[in-house]
């Protein structure tokens, strides 16, 4: 049987964080994960047992204390390990290849809805009007068409949510990782949001949503489950 090769593999992935001077605690124990090309894989689990902390390893933002995760470019098959990337090519990395949907959004207060989905491009070179025009296509995919010129403080906490989902995409990403996209938001704004990610994914990018709501199960490509930092099979 031909298997596509991942464009993500994580092997034996772990993170420990010191608590105060003796407790440790494995967020992330000696994960195995693949994420394939163009597929939407939910991850769900508990509070505390490593969702944000997996995503944060899988984006670039966090190093794990242990294991791979190996980034293969579907353009010419080449393989690197994002964990032994230096500074400046990590920053390709997350800059190029990953957005990421903070569980707390992580909107820039004193920019407007538009501003804030444009951040991502402007190191880009791509002009200001050629940006502008972009995000203000992606804020009326989402149903914001009236909103571009809000301040996150003027905007309800699902129209945040999809400034943030715009934020994330607007540089075509290769993955995008979602922590908690539809926590705290009401089912059909939810689902709004799980319809886009979808149509995002079928468009090419492979995308891993973090959460604790076994609803958004229908949505999923295939479905992982995690506990105490561990996959369970
Ligand atoms: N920076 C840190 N320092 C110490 N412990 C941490 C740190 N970040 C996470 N942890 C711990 O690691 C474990 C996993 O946390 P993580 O945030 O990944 O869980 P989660 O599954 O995303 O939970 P939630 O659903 O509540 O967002 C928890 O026990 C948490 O307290
Ligand atoms: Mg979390």
């Amino acid at each position: 049987m031909s298997r596509r090769k991942p464009v993500l593999e994580a092997v034996g992935l772990s993170r420990t964080f010191t608590r105060g001077k003796a407790e440790i605690i494995t967020a992330v124990n000696n994960v195995d994960f693949q994420l394939n090309e163009s597929e939407l894989v939910i991850l769900m689990g508990p509070s505390g047992s490593g969702k944000s902390t997996l995503l944060n390893l899988l984006g670039g933002l966090d190093a794990p204390t242990d294991g791979s995760i190996i980034y293969r470019n579907p353009e010419d098959d080449s393989e690197v390990d994002i964990v032994k990337l230096d500074e400046n090519k990590l920053t390709d990395y997350r800059r190029n290849r990953v957005g990421f949907v903070f569980q707390n959004w992580m909107l820039i207060d004193n920019l407007t809805a538009v501003e804030n989905v444009e951040v991502p491009l402007y190191p880009s070179g791509i002009s200001s009007r050629i940006i502008r025009s972009k995000a203000i296509a992606l804020l009326r995919q989402m149903g914001l068409d009236d909103r571009e010129d809000h301040f996150p403080k003027e905007l309800s906490g699902g129209e945040q949510q999809r400034v943030a989902l715009a934020r994330a995409i607007i540089t075509n990403p290769t993955f995008v990782f979602a922590d908690e996209p539809t926590g705290n938001l009401d089912q059909d704004t939810g689902e709004r949001i799980m319809r886009l990610l979808k149509r995002v994914c079928r468009s090419g990018t492979s995308i891993v949503v973090a959460t604790h709501d076994i609803g958004l199960r229908r949505y999923a490509d295939r479905f992982v489950k995690i506990l105490d930092g561990q996959f369970q099979h």
